[in-house]
């Protein structure tokens, strides 16, 4: 048998990204590549790209042009792009950057082994196709490796919301849900290899609606019946949008224990006047109650955002009203950019904020969510949470993992196991992380 060929993969972006590279791994993997964690010694360099902002996507290039040296030492060094800037300038990158041989948009990946083939007789490959077949069914045999305890699954990709300012519906193609039954048996299987919790991904993972066992399911139904599962401990979704925030996914965050009590909703804005010219298709007022409605269901819940400042238009009576929401609804986390022109969306075309106005709000905008995150962390401080080890810390006896409200947490427990699921008593906040002690 031939010696295996080695491939290295770099993930920018989103959770899907990390998903969809360890599916692209698997369908090489059908071709004899084995992973490896340099660039040195690989056969393949694969980058999987995001395109979200325009730093995301020049990132890729500059990332390329440092893979100049390696080729021209070995020339059978086969470069690939896939992701989002693979779907977005296809060809383009070719043109722009010679060296790279195979471009893959995030629908086509499932033909990696046909386009590997062609690299092997000396063609270059592109391929950015939506194709007919699902990409799900067509991925190679799984590999029964053990995996890690918290892993993700795709459950539904794409986007038809357009919102003004996104790429997503682009590169994402329209929304499209799994089958129930698709995912189900991909989440035992997960569990079979030791994974304890699984964090339900897509672009709008709560407008899910799979073909189940009696017509379509929505995502709670799909968590319930995942809650099933035994040895499955914990859920999570992501990422979502108010508007598919539906009463039984709602009525799931009070009564499913399973189902971890954090939630990502991201409003981007606070004023009503940049919310329609996003074409959001909500309110402040309306996301607003919406929150109010999901505390009601599960009082601790803690609440995750994304903002947009400098959206084209945003006075400062504008953004002064994303502050004041900020304020109303305290944030436990959060993510926060300045907007990015994306070409080719509705916003590109608009009046666009100065940079140095832009640079001030998300500065004054960060101050304050990072007063609302510390203020989280400091109130879990005397409380007992559960914590899932993922992998040992830097101290003798000590692990690191995440609590049910997905803070990161240090434990010091010359028991503890990779995988264990302990009640901790959490007794000191520090800027990015908590430490407790296990009860
Ligand atoms: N599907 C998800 C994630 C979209 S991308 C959702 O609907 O929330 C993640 C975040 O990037 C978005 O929520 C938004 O805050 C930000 N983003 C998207 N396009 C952007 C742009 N052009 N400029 C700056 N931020 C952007
Ligand atoms: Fe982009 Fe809006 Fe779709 Fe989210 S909902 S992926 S921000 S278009
Ligand atoms: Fe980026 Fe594509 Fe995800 S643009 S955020 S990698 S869906």
């Amino acid at each position: 048998m031939d010696k295996p060929k080695k491939l290295f993969v770099k993930t920018y972006g989103c959770q899907m990204n990390v998903y969809d590279s360890e599916r692209m791994a698997e369908a090489l993997g059908a071709s004899g590549y084995v992973e490896t964690a340099s660039p040195e010694d690989a056969d393949m360099i694969l980058l999987n790209t995001c395109h979200i902002r325009e730093k995301a996507a020049e990132k890729v290039y500059s990332e390329l042009g440092r893979f100049k040296g390696l080729k021209a030492a070995r020339p059978d060094l086969k470069i690939g792009v896939a992701g989002c800037v693979a779907q977005a300038e296809g060809a383009e990158i070719m043109r722009r950057q010679p060296l790279v041989d195979l471009v893959v948009g995030p629908q086509s990946y499932h033909r990696l082994p046909q386009m590997e083939a062609r690299l092997r007789r000396g063609e270059k490959a592109l391929d950015t196709d939506f194709p007919e077949e699902d990409k799900f069914a067509h991925l190679a045999e799984r590999p029964r490796a053990r995996r890690a305890p918290a892993a993700f699954l795709t459950v539904q990709e794409g986007c038809d919301k357009f919102c003004a300012f996104c790429v997503v519906p682009y590169t994402r193609g329209a929304e499209v849900s799994r089958p129930a039954a698709r995912v189900l048996d991909e989440a035992r299987d997960l569990v079979d290899r030791g994974v304890r919790e699984i964090t339900l991904l897509g672009q709008n993972v709560n407008a899910y609606h799979g073909e189940g066992a009696d017509g379509d399911w929505s995502l709670a139904r799909l968590i319930r019946e995942l809650a099933g599962i035994e040895g499955l401990a914990r859920i999570r979704y992501t990422t979502s949008h108010p508007n598919d925030m539906t009463d039984d996914l709602i009525a799931a965050h009070g009564d499913c224990d399973k189902l971890m009590p954090y939630l990502h909703l991201p409003v981007q804005a606070g004023s009503d006047r940049i919310l329609k010219r996003m074409n959001r298709a909500h309110t402040a007022e309306s996301y607003v109650r919406l929150i109010e409605r999901i505390r009601a269901a599960r009082p601790d819940i803690l609440i995750s955002g994304d903002f947009i400042v400098g959206f084209p238009e945003e006075t400062e009576a504008d953004f002064q009203a994303t502050l004041d929401l900020i304020e109303t609804v305290n944030y436990g986390s959060a993510f926060s950019f300045k907007y990015s022109t994306r070409p080719g969306t509705p916003a590109a075309e608009r009046d666009q904020v100065p940079e140095d106005v832009k640079s001030d709000r998300l500065h004054r905008l960060q101050a304050l969510l990072s007063r609302q995150q510390h203020a989280a962390q400091e109130a879990m401080v005397g409380r007992t949470v559960g914590v899932l080890f993922e992998k040992p810390g830097r101290l003798p006896g000590q692990m690191v993992g995440k609590s049910d409200h997905l803070h990161a947490v240090h434990v010091v427990d010359d028991r503890a196991a990779i995988g264990d699921l302990v009640p901790v008593r959490i007794t000191a906040a520090s800027a990015h992380s908590l430490a407790g002690e296990r009860v």
